[in-house]
């Protein structure tokens, strides 16, 4: 009997704006050559239950418009219990998936590159808001967490220097400071603190005091979530299936508030006004991942589903696709997995803000 080739589609870790524009380019491009493609739920979770969908055109119509993923994520990890691969194996030849298409992070991707060492065949999909995959000049969610990060920083500026307050500003970046730094800049924050570049307290306390001291009422202070003030180690915080820990329970931006209007009180070098600064904070958290992706992860996640698309209909698996300048390329999977940093140049050009 006549069966269709079909691959399958996951989206796992956390959700990213662009996502759905990714399946639809993934869709378009593999059923217009007629091979179908199956939908899993939830990420490598989907890939162990078999748990999905054929998708059709209907179903991907107009969805690159659409934040989150209609697939549905976790943070599943396979790798964990040790017949995972294996369930995953059966299941596919179960469905008749002969490769897998994975969109997703650092974990989702080490997972499918843990996959094709054991010969399954798999073809990545870069994702993160967080920005810090290397072999890709961008990752689609980076725009959009960022625009959204520089809108609020935006409108923090007013109320600051309306009540001379100090706020401090914390966005998502788990190990790099790429969308604290994009949008920092972009909103004209007085300091921006993240993981790569690590300045100590009395730095910090350096700016704030002088700030005030040249007669400026208020101070915006961006901070990414990963950047470590010095006794962080000593925090217990919950762990992921992939052992991340929970940022969000840090309480950074709260600490460091705290710490700055305390110290500010505490000196009595400085004038009567500066003493009574008072600080605040603001966690963005996972406002920056939800919504509409901008035009730019929109085109770019679309781009990087049909070349995923055309990669698995001509069999080309064991690969990443990629931006590299304008274009959509394809990269080793083995290759693809180191982090990348914020560049040491955009740094040093943002401190020359830092006043
Ligand atoms: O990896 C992307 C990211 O948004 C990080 O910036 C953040 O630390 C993490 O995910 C939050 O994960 P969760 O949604 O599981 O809390």
């Amino acid at each position: 009997m006549y069966r269709p080739r079909r691959v399958g589609i996951l989206t796992g870790g956390g959700d990213c704006p662009g996502l759905n524009a990714v399946i639809r380019g993934a869709v378009e491009s593999c059923l217009s050559t007629g091979v179908q493609v199956y939908g899993l739920h939830d990420g490598w979770r989907g890939a162990l239950t078999g748990e999905g969908r054929n998708l059709s055109y209907a179903d991907v119509e107009g969805i690159q418009t659409e934040g989150g993923t209609i697939l549905g994520s976790s943070r599943t990890n396979i790798m964990k219990g040790e017949d995972g691969p294996e369930t995953v194996r059966m299941r596919m030849a179960q469905l008749g998936i002969e490769g897998l298409i994975a969109v997703g992070g650092d974990d989702t991707l080490g997972v499918a590159n843990s996959l094709r060492k054991m010969g399954l065949n798999v073809i990545g999909v870069p994702k993160t808001i967080d920005n810090d995959l290397s072999c890709t000049d961008y990752t689609f969610g980076f725009d959009t967490a960022s625009n959204i990060a520089m809108e609020c920083i935006d409108r923090l500026h007013t109320t600051a220097e309306s009540h001379s307050r100090c706020i401090v500003v914390e966005c998502m970046g788990r190990h790099t400071g790429h969308i604290a730094l994009q949008a920092g800049v972009a909103a004209n924050s007085h300091l921006i603190l993240i993981p790569e570049y690590p300045k100590t307290f009395d730095e910090i306390m350096r700016l704030v005091k002088s700030r005030h001291l040249h007669g400026e009422n208020y101070t915006i202070i961006t901070v990414a979530e990963g950047f470590e003030l010095s006794h962080d180690d000593e925090k217990n915080l919950d762990v992921d299936q992939f052992g991340n820990k929970s940022l969000s329970e840090k309480g950074l931006a709260k600490e460091l508030a705290d710490m700055i209007e305390k110290e500010m009180r505490s000196d009595d070098t400085l004038p009567d006004e500066c003493r009574k600064y008072e600080c605040r904070y603001v966690v963005l958290g996972h406002i920056q991942r939800g919504g509409a992706p901008t035009a730019f992860d929109r085109v770019l996640g679309y781009r990087l589903g049909v070349k995923a698309g055309q990669m698995a209909v001509e069999k080309q698996y064991g690969k990443m696709v990629a931006l590299s300048g304008v274009d959509i390329i394809a990269v080793e999977l083995d290759n693809a997995l180191s982090r990348k940093e914020v560049d040491e140049e955009f740094y040093a050009a943002a401190e020359l803000l830092f006043k």
